[in-house]
């Protein structure tokens, strides 16, 4: 099957968990539930293309959960799940697929069995979604008193999941033309327009995180995985330029040379932080911090550190250590070595004992040994579950 898009809503707030993340943005064993969700459906053999409907003022956390992956501009969604899916759906309007799958990005445990089930019932059906009988009685109960009133025959009634299967063009129209009538998902504005909606087999695993129960059942499903250990590495050298001071590992070295550079020419940051950064997988400095952008003109660079430091927590990665050397014939190192060990590992919020630095120089050999500037070469490890 071809010509089938995923439209992954990621739009929510995630009110119901108390946590300072969007719950599609919290880490789960270091990958986020967005990142997670979204690969499932890229990872799909006969999955054209996967769209994720944003919150505006998520972009932030869109931008750092889906670094590397192959995705288009994020659509804008709306206020509620149901005016998301329809941003969506109208965002497809010019390239009418003839398939589409809506999906919470809050269930990262979709498997590519379900997406099968429901990709092949759609041959044969405009709508199709999956579903789990219930297992529990199921109960009128009194929301105020608590006491029941009924006890329903459970054997008709069944909790439907999601990726919600449909022929574009059709639930295109019946969202729009249902949008004035609150429904909590795709199918029931399906049934609205009188489209056929056939159930297939859902499973336990694709829950939706909604509760913070949810997430910490998330994370036991996952607890197996053992955190994975990398290696970053990261290199640097700036010139020496006219001045009286210099600055490396956030430390301020009086010297009769200063170095040139866009920033404050931290050498030994810039290289610690491509080490961070490469570690995770994500790119360099220039991908997060541009050198044509002005405003990092004379920054202070701990600002990079700081940025590598939050794209660590955000996956839940930690740091295991750090090996500097800088490599230059002046200025000594050796007398600043113990601040700037504690300047790092300040930013960083980590033991200066998974800090090491060191000196060296080329022998008078080179540019280095010409004294003509300095280079660091920076390694870290990372853990990352
Ligand atoms: N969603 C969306 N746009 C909205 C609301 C929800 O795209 N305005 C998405 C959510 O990001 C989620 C899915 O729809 O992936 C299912 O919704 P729900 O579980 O209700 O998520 P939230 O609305 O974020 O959570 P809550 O209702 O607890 O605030
Ligand atoms: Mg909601």
């Amino acid at each position: 099957m071809t010509d089938c898009t995923v439209l992954v809503l990621a739009a929510g707030t995630g009110s119901r968990i108390n946590n300072s993340l969007p719950k599609q943005y919290i880490p789960l064993n270091g990958k986020t539930v967005l990142r997670r969700t979204v690969e499932i459906f890229l990872s799909h053999p006969h999955i054209t293309t996967v769209h994720v409907v944003i919150s505006k003022e998520h972009k932030t956390f869109y931008r750092n959960a889906i670094v590397g992956l192959d995705l288009p501009s994020p659509i804008y969604g709306g206020d509620t799940r149901q005016q998301s899916a329809l941003k969506g759906l109208t965002h497809l309007w010019k390239k009418q697929p003839k398939y589409v799958l809506i999906h919470d990005a809050a269930r990262p445990f979709v498997d590519h069995k379900l997406i099968d089930r429901v990709l092949n019932k759609l041959v044969t059906c405009k709508a199709a979604i999956p579903g789990i009988r219930l297992a529990d009685t199921l109960k009128r109960v009194h929301s105020e008193g608590r006491s029941v009133t009924f006890t329903m025959d459970r054997k008709d009634f069944w909790c439907i999941q999601t990726p919600q299967g449909f022929h574009y063009q059709e639930i295109h129209a019946a969202h729009a033309d249902f949008a004035n009538e609150e429904v909590s998902d795709d199918a029931a504005i399906a049934e609205r327009a009188g489209l056929e909606i056939a159930v297939v087999d859902g499973n336990e695993q694709n829950f939706k995180i909604t509760t913070d129960n949810d997430v910490e059942h998330a994370k036991k499903l996952l607890s197996n995985d053992h955190p994975e250990t990398r290696i970053g590495s990261g290199f640097d050298v700036h010139p020496f330029r006219e001045g009286d001071h210099l600055f490396l590992c956030g430390v301020k070295i009086d010297h009769d040379k200063a170095l040139k550079g866009h920033s404050d020419a931290d050498v030994a940051i810039h290289a610690l932080t491509d080490a961070l950064l490469g570690g995770m997988g994500l790119g360099d400095i220039g991908t997060h911090f541009p050198s044509e952008e002005d405003r990092w003109k004379g920054a202070n660079s701990k600002i990079f550190l700081e940025k590598a430091k939050h794209l660590l927590l955000e996956r839940g990665a930690k740091i295991g250590n750090i090996d500097i050397t800088i490599i230059c014939e002046t200025p000594k190192i050796n007398p600043h070595r113990e601040r700037m060990t504690s300047s790092l590992a300040t930013t960083l919020d980590i033991d200066s004992s998974r800090i090491n630095i060191k000196a060296t120089t080329t022998e008078k050999l080179g540019f280095l040994g010409r004294g003509e500037g300095i280079a660091v070469q920076a390694s870290a490890t990372i853990y990352i579950k």
